[in-house]
């Protein structure tokens, strides 16, 4: 078997897929890269890695050729806050690495994974029951490199016959790796405050609802559609999944259940706002069900008692050490 490459592995989904393929597929048979690279003792580092810039396609290319790369998780961008704040980066990071991943795919021959998002829709698509096929006019530029990269991934499968597929993800609730400048991270920071007992400052109003999914489901997600059968495929690239779907109130209240004392405030980042109201309450993702049956596995509450569960068993050897 040919190895994995995965792209941008230091970041929130990378530090936990990594680990995943290699519990699946065998720890050297996947190799972790970032610009960053990992630091010593961590799960990343713990096989093959090497420091990468997607921007530079003799770099891919050479990490393609050095491990006999078959298939490329391409995870390295920018999340949709940090995009707004530099767009032109947001561009040449989202894009130029995407294009430049895809087109080593299409000289070695490589599958290519890709990460769309419900970013992807603007405020013009159909709000509840978001269609898989619907209006796409995206008004961040996050939104449009997600868009965009459907389109280049459906092209480069149509016109060269590379592999190329990909799942339009929620926001993703995870302990290992913190986000880092997207729209829903509020939904991970309130977690950090909450097994702290500290009030928790929220970016987005309280009624803002989105679809968001459990990091460990987000990656099955990924690694069954990579695993399964072409031949029932219809839509390949950029299939709506989502778990479940909530506000920053409904979160709230689910946390005050392990944590009645759970004081949450809002002071309203109008940037982030206007993201998210321009994103779907709640998509449809019949297509990921029926052409290659995903279902997740965590709804609210049982992410909620998992992330609360996780997060104190992290704080525990700390708050010993220093006797609190
Ligand atoms: N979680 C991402 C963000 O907020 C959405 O894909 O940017």
């Amino acid at each position: 078997m040919k190895r994995i490459l995965v792209t941008g592995a230091g970041g929130q989904i990378g530090s936990e897929l990594v680990p995943a393929l290699r519990a699946h597929y065998g720890e050297d048979r996947v190799v972790a890269s970032d610009v960053r690279l990992a630091a010593p003792g961590t799960t990343v580092a713990s096989g093959p890695i090497e420091h990468l810039d997607c921007t530079h396609i003799s770099e891919i290319e050479h990490a393609v050729r050095r491990h006999d790369v078959g298939t490329i998780f391409h995870l390295a961008a920018l999340l949709s806050a940090v995009a707004e704040e530099k767009p032109r980066v947001a561009w040449e990071i989202n894009m130029g690495g995407l294009y430049r991943v895809l087109e080593v795919a299409r000289l070695h021959g490589c599958a290519v994974f890709f990460p769309s998002s419900i970013g992807a829709f603007g405020p013009s698509t159909p709000k509840r029951g978001t269609p898989q096929d619907t209006l796409q006019r995206p008004s961040t530029m996050y939104g449009i490199t997600k868009v965009s990269s459907e389109l280049l991934c459906n092209y480069y499968y149509q016109r060269f016959g590379i592999d190329t597929r990909g799942l339009r993800l929620p926001g993703l609730i995870s302990h290992v790796a913190p986000p880092g400048g997207g729209t829903t991270d509020y939904a991970v920071e309130i977690f950090h405050r909450a097994v702290r007992d500290e009030p928790y400052t929220c970016f987005l109003r309280p009624d803002s609802c989105l679809d968001m999914m459990y990091m460990p489901d987000a990656i099955r997600a990924m690694v069954e559609l990579m695993e399964a059968d072409p031949e029932w495929l219809v839509h390949r690239n950029a299939f709506n999944i989502t778990a479940m779907s909530f506000t920053p109130a409904q979160l709230t209240e689910e946390i005050r259940k392990h944590v009645p004392d759970l004081v949450v405030r809002y002071a309203v980042d109008p940037v982030r706002q206007a993201i998210a109201d321009s994103w779907p309450d709640a998509i449809d993702d019949t297509a990921a069900r029926d052409e290659w049956g995903w279902k997740p596995q965590y709804d609210l509450e049982s992410m909620v008692q998992n992330m609360l569960d996780a997060l104190r068993a992290k704080l525990t050897p700390s708050r010993l050490r220093t006797g609190i």
